[in-house]
């Protein structure tokens, strides 16, 4: 595999994964999906979706990845199942969908650090005009995408590693930072009850749909991110372990990003908690006001901040979204690396343009279409995020374990497992992933896609 470039160590695999998988999805719409999903109960679901079945998947994504060394659609026809490429081609077309869109909200954090810098605190009051000014949202965007194609194009250990190495741990940093600082605010019991104290009442077939979507979404899964990170790792390294600390890693960032979230909400609502579900502005809205109560110095100094490290944690995502194309381009068409980057980047900036109009600066694309049953329109936005986030990941998840239960077989996958892992065979992880693999995952995302794909888009409520 000359010239295909690899991970300098196991390190530098778990923390470029670990990049991928922390970014906007724990920061920006974990808060926001907890909030719409009435709190604690949606954060339950969360958990049973990311550690039951979310993780014997990534184990799967990765070791398919290792195995070929290739992209997610040469992947499956290199273990010799042509036709299962189509899989992997939908993995990359919902990556390429995700980005156009991911690339839009990352344009909006960089906006923000540079509001805030400038002092303009009342950026949150203005944030549906700032989203609407799309010269401006566009000017970040472009920005946003060409730092990323930058970083794609130098490569998996020269640019994607190096990036994750420094900007992961400095943002956990601060992020326990502001933790401390909105549990001393008034009300932050309150906000911390609404997090933490499940009310199952408020769980519904959507709420658990959303969880769903949400679970593969933070952790990077189900379109092959992971296959082609998977790709460059080495074979001595222990899959298992490596996915659990990924896993662990990006649950706990989200985690701590709802410690940090709710005590503000309460604080600013005086406790009623009114707005947590106002969707994806929460973090937008809210976080000004409380940078500014730390006064005009340390307000600017925080803010700006929090906001240039949300920017380089979403980075660390767009990097491994554009990877999945580019190494696409290069393992099956021949393209040259740095080539493959600038032509992908080109194209999916193109394709982000409906969803940044579509936050009100065209009523078309803002307005775009009203599901069966609903009476409000969806934005483009909003559209593409159900279509990729709720729908083909969860779908392309559960299509990756039954390829790996019944196509490529669970002995080879368990043979590709141990080679890093002496222990596996016969231990109870190695039964445990087989269950998941071979029943569990078919039969429940198999389920809960079902059910959520109709119930969204068609308004049919089978429960
Ligand atoms: N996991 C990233 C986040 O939470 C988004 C992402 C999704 C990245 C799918 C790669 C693949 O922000």
């Amino acid at each position: 595999m000359a010239g295909r470039g690899s991970f300098s160590n196991k390190l530098g695999f778990i923390l470029a994964a670990a990049g991928s998988a922390v970014g906007l999805g724990n920061i920006w719409s974990f808060p926001f999906e907890v909030g719409a999903g009435g709190g604690a109960a949606f954060l339950v679901m969360y958990l049973i979706f990311c550690f039951i079945l979310c993780f014997p998947v990534m184990v799967t994504e990765i070791a398919i990845g290792r195995k070929t060394q290739l992209n997610p659609a040469g992947a499956y026809a290199a273990l010799g199942f042509k036709k299962w490429k189509i899989l992997g081609i939908l993995g990359i077309l919902s990556g390429v969908v995700i980005l156009s869109f991911y690339n839009v909200v990352a344009g909006w954090a960089f906006g923000y650090f540079v509001e805030l810098l400038s002092g303009n605190f009342d950026i949150g009051n203005q944030f549906g005009s700032f989203i609407k000014d799309v010269f401006k949202v566009g000017g970040y965007a472009i920005l946003f995408m060409l730092a990323t194609a930058f970083i794609v194009s130098k490569g998996v250990a020269g640019g994607i590693e190096k990036a994750s190495k420094i900007l992961m741990p400095t943002l956990i940093i601060m992020i326990l930072g502001l933790v401390i600082y909105s549990l001393t605010l008034d009300n932050a019991f309150k906000g911390l009850s609404f997090y933490l104290v499940p009310d199952f009442s408020k769980l519904s077939l959507g709420v658990m749909g959303n969880a769903m979507g949400q679970a593969f979404f933070s952790l990077s899964l189900g379109m092959g991110a992971l296959i082609t990170y998977g790709s460059y790792v080495g074979k001595d390294d222990n899959i298992v372990s490596s996915a659990a600390f990924i896993t662990l890693a990006d649950v706990g960032i989200a985690f701590i990003a709802g410690l940090m979230m709710f005590p503000m909400v309460a604080y600013l609502t005086d406790g009623t908690m009114e707005g947590a579900g106002q969707g994806a502005g929460l973090i937008f809205t809210v976080l000004p006001g409380a940078f500014q109560s730390l006064g005009p110095t340390l307000g600017v100094v925080i803010g700006s901040l929090f906001f240039l490290l949300l920017s380089f944690a979403a980075l660390t995502s767009t990097v491994s979204l554009l990877e999945v194309p580019v190494a696409y381009i290069v393992d099956e068409k021949g393209v040259r690396r740095s080539r493959a980057v600038w032509i992908m980047a080109g194209i999916i900036f193109a394709l982000g343009l409906p969803s940044l109009l579509s936050n009100g600066y065209s009523a078309f694309f803002s307005s775009f279409i009203t599901y069966v049953g609903s009476e409000n329109a969806t934005s483009f936005m909003d559209f593409a995020q159900n279509v990729a986030n709720d729908t083909f990941l969860p779908l392309g998840g559960c299509m990756i374990s039954i390829f790996a239960a019944y196509a490529w077989k669970t002995k080879n996958l368990n043979e590709e497992i141990a080679k890093g892992y002496p222990g596996y065979m016969g231990s109870f992880v190695q039964k445990y992933l087989n269950f998941a693999i071979t029943i569990l995952c078919p039969l429940v995302l198999g389920t809960m896609f079902l059910l959520t794909f109709l119930q969204t888009f068609f308004g049919v409520n089978l429960f």
